[in-house]
This record gives C-alpha cells, structure tokens and sequence, in this order.
C-alpha cells in the first residue's frame, strides 16, 4: 500500500473518495451535500457509499461520520478510517483517496488505520485477495506521514512474521532476518556460546527440538543516546508444551508464541529509519518447545545465568525460562530500562480476553506511562498485581523457586517469576501478550490472525 501527499484529493482519479462529516458541524464539503442523502446525519460509524455515475474524478464516494469534532482522536480516526477501507476493497477499489474537512490532523491514524485494515496473510494462497494499492491524502504534514509508513511496515512485518508457520519462521531463521536488518549490530549466538554464558533454563527448554537455538542480539547506537534501554521479546518459534504437551486446540496456534519476538525484530528494523537518539538492545532466546527423548523434564533443577536454581514443575510453562535468562542478560549490559513483551500466559487471556495486554514491573511510574503511550497508539493495558502471595506458591522444596505456581492468577505468578531474573537498579516493564497478539476472528481494524501487538507502543515510546 502506497500513502501519497498530494494538495488536493477532490479531483484525484481513484476509485473511492473518502469523505467525512460531523454530526455537530455544518459542512461546507459540496460533496457531502451533492451525494450523501439527508439521512445522513454524521455520527460516528455511519456509512454511504454511492456510484457517481462518472460525474465526478472518483468512481465512488464513501461519506463517514465520524461523531462530534471536539471527541476526534487518534483511535476515532483510526479505526474509522479503517472501517472505510474495509468497505472500499469489498469495493474492489485499488486508489482511494482520503479528503477529510477537519483541522485536526489526522495524516497518522489514517495511514495506520488503513494499512492495519489492508493487510492480509495470503503469501501462501495461490489466488490473491484484491487489496488497495494506493492512497491519496491532503490536509496532511508529509514528514509525519514518513513516521506514520515506518509504524504501518513495522506492524507489518510483525504480523507477517507471527502468521507464518513454525516450518518457516525457525529460530534460525529469525537470526537470519535479524542479521540483514540495516543499521543494526546484531550478535547471534549459538548452543555452545549460549552454554558458556550459563543459560541454563533457556537451553533446557531448546534442548528437545531438532531447531537449534539462537540468541540473538541487536543493538542501534546513535552517539550520546539521552536513555540506554533493552527491549525483549519472547521467541518460542513453536509451543507444543514440551512433555507436558499441549491438548490440539491450544496447540493450534502456537506457532504466534514468537510474536514478542517479531515485535522486537519489527521495532528494530523501525529504528534505522526513525533514528530516534536512544541506544536500543533488541533481545530474543529464540527456541522451539518440543517433547523428544532429548527433552527437559518435570523435576528437573535449571540453573538460570544469575545463578538461581528452578526446578521444572511444569514443561509448558517455557517462555519464563527463556525469559529468565534474557532479562539476566539484558540486566547486565547496564542499561537504566528494560522491557520483556512475551505470549506469556493463558490465565492473561482469560483474564483480559484479547483486548487488552497484561502489564506489570518493578515501578509503578514507568508501567503507568508504557500504559498512557499504549492509549494513544492504539494499544490497551491493564495493570496487574505484583503481590508476594504469588511468588510463594513458587516456592520449591528443593530448588529456588518451581517454574509455575497455581494456575489462578497465573499471569501475576509469571511476572513474579520473571522479577528474579531482574536487577533492582533497572526499570523494568513485563507486557504479556497472550490474548492481543493472535486472534481467532476479526476485531476492529484487525482480521483474523497476528496482530503485531507491542509494536506502535514500543515504537512511541522510544521515539518520545
Ligand atoms: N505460550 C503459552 C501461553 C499462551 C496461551 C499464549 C494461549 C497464547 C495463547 C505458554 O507457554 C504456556 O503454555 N503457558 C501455560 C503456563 C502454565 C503451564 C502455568 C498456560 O498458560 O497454560
Ligand atoms: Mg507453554
Ligand atoms: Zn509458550
């Protein structure tokens, strides 16, 4: 999908024309008065679309009402906008044009909610879906719609990553794709490398796949960076749930639980582009979980890389031991901030359903301002608990902690585990994407499928 600036959209050739009206403004668009009906009054989420019967440039006119002006924001025109062009390629329109009489500036979303509304997994399907190809848009600041595509190609290439299957997107695949990422160092380390460092829990979760693990590393620098910080994301390329296997159905999708992972690879390749003046580590432990005569086993003690001993209570719960290990690492490269962001728990979905991420840490005023940066991207959280009760139904007889606690309250017990693994002089953020990063029928602006949750918030929040 092209985004193109142009100073007018009324008399651009396309197929549909995007317009807008409020219901508390009068307009003075002509076209809202020549082709929308009375009936039209405006309010948010009302739609008419009619032919123009070549009287005009464009083939349609798609009026939206978008409510009163004064409640317009980013997430009213978002997915508004998106909501169009989900209309517009039932259309079968290829040029939309955009020609919104307002003057809030509404470039970004629009381009977000169009691009996010566009997408489509279809590389495996031998017959192409038609999609929009190219948008026009006036009334715009060009160099925030330069901003705008990086975010729209950075949830892309998440989405796409998290929607390929497990045959393709292996861990050794994510450090190659990591490799070729412009602008980026990136370090990938192997089985032996990853030994020698004493990361021990992430290996005995790799240690029943045929896959071999990946470490992998990335780093944007910039000179005097105003913040140093690690972002890490949780990259089981495949959760089968190891021997304590994972029935059919919540084994079906298991191939989204690197979707952290994706994010962290789509946030990085954003950077090279957006060049913010932060130092950014971009962290994955990519494995598989997989049941095999070579696989970890409940009862078995880990010794984590800070030197914490777990004992495997349960091989499904994985993605904190790869965690533990991550966030040791990223710990020690001595940066003020980190932030993990893993398809962590189920008990996070029930809770929150896929609405909403789960969000914990070790400080309240760096949760609450990734939570207000979320609201504006277009991207909800909710605070949990970080309560010691917890973490003392990890308590193990004969290692430091067990891996899983009780399962109620299951995605506050993961956060407390994952707090062992962080230094108290680093502020640190846990998002558990569980239910927002995959869904299982279409939702807003989202169809089916990955939703490149994390990406618009840990984009804004560096770029800040
Ligand atoms: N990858 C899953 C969590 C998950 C569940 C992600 C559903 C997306 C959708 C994770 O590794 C897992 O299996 N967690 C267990 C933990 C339990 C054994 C304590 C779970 O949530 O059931
Ligand atoms: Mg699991
Ligand atoms: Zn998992």
């Amino acid at each position: 999908m092209e985004f193109k600036v142009v100073s007018s959209t009324k008399d651009v050739p396309c197929d549909v024309l995007i317009i807008n009206k409020f219901e508390d403004k009068q307009t003075s668009n002509p076209l809202v008065n020549r082709f929308a009906p009375e009936s039209f009054t405006g309010k948010r989420g009302e739609m008419f679309v009619i032919h123009t019967q070549k009287e005009y440039p464009a083939t349609y006119i798609l009026a939206l009402g978008l409510g009163k002006e004064q409640d317009m924001d980013n997430n009213v025109v978002r997915e508004n906008v998106a909501k169009a062009v989900k209309k517009c390629i039932e259309l079968k329109a290829k040029t939309v044009a955009i020609d919104f009489e307002t003057d809030y500036t509404y470039g970004v979303s629009a381009v977000i909610g169009a691009s996010i509304a566009n997408y489509h997994f279809d590389k495996y399907k031998t017959k192409k879906e038609p999609r929009i190809s190219e948008v026009y848009l006036s009334g715009v600041v060009p160099e925030s719609i330069e901003v705008a595509k990086v975010f729209a190609d950075s949830m892309k290439l998440a989405r796409n990553l998290s929607n390929e299957p497990a045959a393709f997107a292996t861990p050794t695949k994510l450090a190659e794709i990591a490799q070729g990422i412009e602008g980026i160092h990136t370090e990938v380390f192997d089985e032996a490398k990853i030994k020698e460092l004493g990361m021990g829990a992430y290996l005995a979760v790799a240690q029943g796949s045929v896959q071999p693990p990946k470490f992998i590393h990335m780093k944007y620098t910039v000179d005097n960076p105003k913040r140093r910080i690690a972002i890490i994301g949780k990259g089981l390329c495949f959760d089968s749930g190891g021997l304590d296997i994972k029935p059919p159905s919540s084994m079906l999708t298991m191939r989204d639980d690197m979707s952290g992972a994706a994010c962290i690879l789509a946030v990085m390749k954003a950077l090279n582009k957006l060049k913010p003046n932060v130092e950014v580590h971009g962290i994955i432990a990519a494995c598989e979980n997989m049941p095999s005569g070579s696989s970890y086993k409940p009862g078995d003690i880990l010794t984590a890389k800070n030197g914490k001993t777990i004992e495997v209570d349960n091989t499904d719960a994985e993605g904190r031991l790869t965690l533990a290990d991550a966030l040791c690492y990223a710990c020690e490269l001595g940066v003020d901030e980190v932030i993990d962001i893993a398809t962590l728990t189920g008990a996070c979905m029930v809770a929150l359903g896929t609405v909403a991420s789960g969000i914990m840490g070790n400080d309240d005023e760096f949760v609450d301002n990734l939570i207000k940066i979320g609201s504006y991207s277009g991207e909800k959280y909710w605070k949990l608990p970080m309560w010691q009760e917890y973490r003392d139904n990890m308590n193990s007889d004969i290692a430091d902690m067990k891996n899983t606690g009780t399962r109620n309250g299951g995605a506050s017990a993961a956060g407390m585990f994952l707090k062992e693994f962080v230094t108290d002089n680093v502020k640190w953020a846990h998002i558990d994407i569980a239910g927002t990063a995959f869904l299982d029928k279409p939702q807003k602006e989202f169809s089916k499928g990955a939703t490149g949750a994390g990406v618009r918030t840990l984009l804004n929040y560096i770029n800040l």
